[in-house]
């Protein structure tokens, strides 16, 4: 079963946004479903994508936020910070190679991070950037 269903509530009308975060929802059910194989260097390698990707794509809102001189932009890098922060402390977990914590905890925490932060932070960054004419 899939860690991470993608619906429209993710989906906030930018498309280079959207497609990143559809992406992001497909690594963190490709690492989910490696994790629950008990499948220790995948699940390594897997993790190290996911926060490749993950920091490619914020730094891709942060340069819309520079572009466009989002007034929030601050707080939403902040938010970027911690989530970013969060995603390297779980890593760990996953090189330790306690799957059943992965499993179990980790990654659903992961997901709930990231799936408050699409629907909250980057809902609201992209409504702005609609505004600006980017979609
Ligand atoms: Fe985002
Ligand atoms: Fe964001």
């Amino acid at each position: 079963m899939a860690l991470m269903v993608w619906s429209d509530e993710l989906s906030h009308g930018v498309a280079s946004i959207d497609a990143q975060h559809h992406e992001l929802v497909d690594l963190m059910n490709a690492l989910y479903d490696s994790a629950v194989a008990g499948e220790g260097a995948v699940t390594v390698r897997l993790f190290d994508k996911l926060l490749e990707h993950t920091v490619a794509h914020f730094r891709h809102e942060e340069t819309l936020f520079i572009a466009t001189g989002y007034p929030d932009a601050s707080r939403h890098r902040h938010h970027h910070e911690l989530l970013t922060a969060k995603a390297i402390e779980y890593r760990d977990c996953a090189a330790a190679g306690d799957f059943k914590t992965l499993t179990a905890e980790i990654l659903p925490k992961l997901r709930d991070f990231l799936a408050f932060h699409i629907q909250k932070d980057d809902k609201e960054t992209c409504a702005f950037l609609n505004k600006q004419g980017i979609c």
